[in-house]
């Protein structure tokens, strides 16, 4: 961890980056220009995080829920998403890593070549590892590890956590040491369960597309107040 006078940066920040339809229905506007800001200030915090040195985080994007929402709203989501892939070698140059979490398979052609292409581009970065979770959902991730396991023959001996996590999409990843989540809601939303296990969560009234570097601050200032025991009883 990085401390710094007035706050410690988590090593894996996890945000649900939420509030996009009501930030953009609030000023009478459509929810796609919500989204629309929305990628905004996902880009924006990305460079935050890359400027503090955040070893991990880790957004979500698109749940696997998110498909019951209508048609249009969808295109609009995936076509913001497709036009964020196109910029990576951006971030490529700032040694950011890029990975991608979510039953990534089921999408279009097109975007699973984007996708890789830019997994390629910077798996060898050593910098901020970026996760991006699409077609992500908790129990789906929990299920496909379960099909792994059996896929790949393990006995009843061969099982405990580490074995488990590593069947996880998040096989490479850390556990989650802080959540952060948007909108005012104060929920999880089938994000990252098992991750999430000592995760400290803060919840911010703050709509997506209005979210700032001062706010993932402010949320790092929270998380700095925490003791963080783990189950076990106050250090001296
Ligand atoms: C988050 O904003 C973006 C996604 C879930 C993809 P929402 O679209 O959920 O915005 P609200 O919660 O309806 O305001
Ligand atoms: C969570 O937001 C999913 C993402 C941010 C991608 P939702 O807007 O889908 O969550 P609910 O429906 O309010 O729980
Ligand atoms: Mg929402």
């Amino acid at each position: 961890m990085d401390i710094d006078s007035k706050f410690i940066v988590p090593d894996h920040v996890a945000i649900i980056m939420d509030g996009n339809g009501r930030w953009a229905t609030g000023r009478g506007m459509p929810r796609g220009f919500g989204h629309k800001k929305g990628a905004e200030a996902f880009r924006r915090t990305v460079d935050a995080c890359i400027e503090m040195s955040v070893p991990f985080v880790t957004f979500y994007a698109f749940s696997t829920e998110n498909w019951k929402r209508p048609k249009s709203e969808i295109n609009i989501l995936f076509d913001l998403f497709e036009s964020y892939l196109d910029e990576f070698a951006d971030i490529h140059k700032r040694n950011a890593r890029i990975i991608f979490i979510g039953d990534i398979g089921a999408l279009s052609e097109k975007l699973v070549n984007k996708i890789n292409d830019c997994v390629r581009l910077t798996e060898n970065n050593t910098g901020t590892a970026v996760t991006i979770a699409v077609n992500y959902g908790g129990h789906a991730e929990i299920v496909n590890a379960v099909k792994g396991i059996i896929i790949d023959e393990l006995t009843f001996s061969d099982i405990d956590e580490r074995v488990f996590e590593r069947y996880l999409y998040t096989a490479e990843l850390p556990p989650v040491d802080l959540l952060i989540r948007t909108g005012g809601d104060k929920r999880v939303s089938n994000f990252l369960l098992w991750q999430l296990a000592y995760a400290e969560l803060v919840f911010l009234d703050v709509f997506w597309p209005d979210f700032t570097k001062e706010d993932l601050i402010e949320a790092f200032r929270r998380y700095s107040t925490k003791e963080r025991r783990f189950g076990s009883i106050k250090s001296k």
